[in-house]
């Protein structure tokens, strides 16, 4: 049988084993797909044993995108410029080939599930790390009308706006550059929901037409979201639908078939609220 596997650390929470489950049932697939440990300092032989014992395919989450980008021997575009690795497909001849279907998956939730066009929006997004990188490419390609990089370190923003420049209008700069100005789209990619904490958003950021979307996902309201509901803003979004969405890509990717998403968004939703279910 076919094998596939998450590998992170911490891994133990990740919800595509069962999302990969709820595919391969839909197309009739039939393959296992298992969540795998790395040791912090063990990625890359953790990814090369798993190959040699036959897998097929890979997703890598935090917090080894970066070295999944380094030992990949063929990149996608999507994956080059986002210089992280999310997917990873061992071909025959030995190859392994990194591909990122993150920032795909957001833009597909949010333009396709929320029905949030970007064309023309002004964005900003929160964060300057291996989530926010990966995301940028995607969302320029929809060509929105600004997208703001805000980050605690502006360095790293800025060097993100340097880096993507030449894709569409982008600025970056700390969070308080951003008080006072008007947002279509505030989209948390930092860590901060990890740690309980919040990145220090202006007071006056959301109103009633703009989406709050938090690229991580709880059973419960994230803190940010917690924040953009109680200070006005009109939608809230957490990335359950963007999980789905990136999967549904890497699944298509190893079997030549898009699967349903729908349902199986919904399907996680009720799963994180029971998680038995
Ligand atoms: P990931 O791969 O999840 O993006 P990362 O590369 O470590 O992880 O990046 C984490 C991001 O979250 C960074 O933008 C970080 O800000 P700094 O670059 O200033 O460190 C941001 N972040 C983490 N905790 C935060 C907090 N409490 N407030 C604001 N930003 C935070």
């Amino acid at each position: 049988m076919d094998t596939y596997a998450v590998v992170g650390n911490p891994v133990a929470h990740s919800k595509s084993p069962f999302i990969h489950a709820r595919f391969a049932q839909q197309t009739g697939r039939i393959m296992h797909y298992t969540a795998l440990l790395a040791p912090l300092d063990r990625f890359e032989q953790t990814a090369l044993d798993f190959r040699k014992t036959g897998g097929k395919g890979m997703n890598i989450t935090v917090p080894f995108k970066f070295e999944a980008f380094a030992l990949a021997n063929q990149l996608t575009d999507r994956a080059s410029a986002a210089r992280a690795v999310n997917t990873f497909w061992f071909e025959e001849k030995g190859k392994i080939l990194g591909d990122n279907t993150d920032g795909v998956g957001l833009v597909r939730d949010i333009e396709v599930n929320l029905n949030f066009p970007l064309a023309g929006k002004h964005i900003l997004l929160m964060g300057a790390g291996g989530a926010a990188s990966g995301v940028i490419l995607p969302l320029l390609q929809q060509q929105p009308g600004l997208l703001a990089i805000a980050n605690r370190t502006p360095d790293k923003a800025a060097s993100l706006q340097r880096q993507f420049a030449s894709h569409g209008n982008i600025t970056s700069g700390y969070y308080h550059d951003f008080a006072g100005q008007n947002f279509d789209l505030i989209i948390n990619a930092t860590s901060a929901s990890l740690h309980n904490e919040l990145p220090p958003i202006p007071a006056d950021l959301f109103h009633g037409t703009s989406l709050a979307y938090d690229m991580l996902y709880s059973s419960r309201l994230t803190p940010f979201l917690e924040l953009a509901k109680m200070q006005g803003a009109g939608y809230l979004a957490d990335g359950a639908g963007m999980l789905v969405e990136q999967a549904a890509e890497s699944f298509l990717l190893w079997h030549g078939i898009r699967p349903e998403t729908q349902t199986v968004i919904r399907q996680l939703k009720d799963n994180l609220r029971h998680p038995t279910s």
